[in-house]
């Protein structure tokens, strides 16, 4: 299975592919000088994601009282970032929405998961490195993607992963080191830079489970990614910094040991980014 996996993933013809926009959209945030009206214009070439964001725009997730009737004010009054954001993640959810039903995969639970991490690694990079916000939300969505084109295309190896996990009840990454096996994060990566992802995106999705070791942005995601598994409040409410991050990067300190001052109010906002979401892909 190791070696030629991705050859294999080189064969695969209806392979997800990522709409030019999103890279476009990166592209412009890149460069400074871009103003509101030239990112309005991109994605007004799009009609079905102007009538998204739109809608994203003016639910109750931003709560504005006045309607929003047009990109260029959601870009004004949101900001570059989330616009950014919302074209990323409902362009992601569109490449994979024809998958739907997998034998061990929850698609709901992937996506909710995967957005859960792109919300805590933002929020992580907003208050240690903004210079990562961005690569963090993107990257936070992405990590896992890995596991999808797993689940979809090889699904008897990704059956055999699943159950080794189920069996010594350890994570699924454990259980792909224990199969001696490419991992979800090196396909995710290998995807990544089909779809010319910029390169510290696609190392972060390699090394999202590189405790530790490498580039910040991938340092963010895999604490974030943790967090999302692990933390859960005490009894009192309180929520106190998982065991697994006792000896995380200094950086990231200053919100690890405040988490029950920013966690909770976080979930809120996890909780309406899925609901529209996950509506929206309907
Ligand atoms: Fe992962
Ligand atoms: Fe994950």
């Amino acid at each position: 299975m190791k070696p030629d996996i991705f050859q294999q993933i080189d064969c695969i013809r209806e392979l997800p592919t990522l709409p030019a926009i999103v890279l476009k959209v990166n592209q412009m945030l890149q460069d400074l000088d871009t103003t509101a009206n030239q990112l309005s214009r991109v994605i007004e070439t799009d009609q079905a994601m102007t009538a998204k964001i739109l809608k994203l725009v003016n639910s109750s997730f931003y709560g504005f009282k006045s309607t929003i009737g047009s990109i260029s004010t959601a870009v004004t009054i949101l900001g570059f970032n989330t616009v950014q954001h919302a074209v990323v993640s409902l362009s992601v959810m569109k490449s994979f929405a024809r998958i739907k039903n997998l034998k061990r995969l929850n698609i709901q639970d992937f996506w909710r998961h995967s957005l859960a991490v792109a919300i805590i690694s933002k929020h992580l990079a907003d208050h240690s490195d903004k210079t990562l916000s961005s690569d963090c939300f993107t990257g936070g969505l992405l990590h896992d993607i890995g596991k999808l084109i797993l689940a979809e295309y090889f699904p008897e190896h990704f059956e055999k992963i699943w159950l080794t996990m189920i069996d010594s009840a350890i994570s699924f990454v454990d259980a792909e080191k224990m199969a001696d096996t490419v991992n979800h994060a090196e396909i995710g990566a290998y995807l990544a830079e089909k779809w010319l992802l910029p390169q510290p995106l696609v190392d972060a999705i390699r090394h999202h489970h590189s405790a530790f070791s490498s580039a910040r942005a991938a340092v963010i995601i895999g604490v974030a990614d943790l967090l999302v598994n692990t933390c859960f409040p005490d009894s009192e409410g309180r929520i106190l910094m998982p065991d697994g991050l006792s000896d995380a990067p200094a950086f990231l300190l200053p919100q690890l040991q405040t988490l029950s001052g920013w966690y909770p109010r976080l979930q809120e906002e996890i909780a309406s980014a899925c609901q529209f979401f996950m509506d929206s892909q309907g």
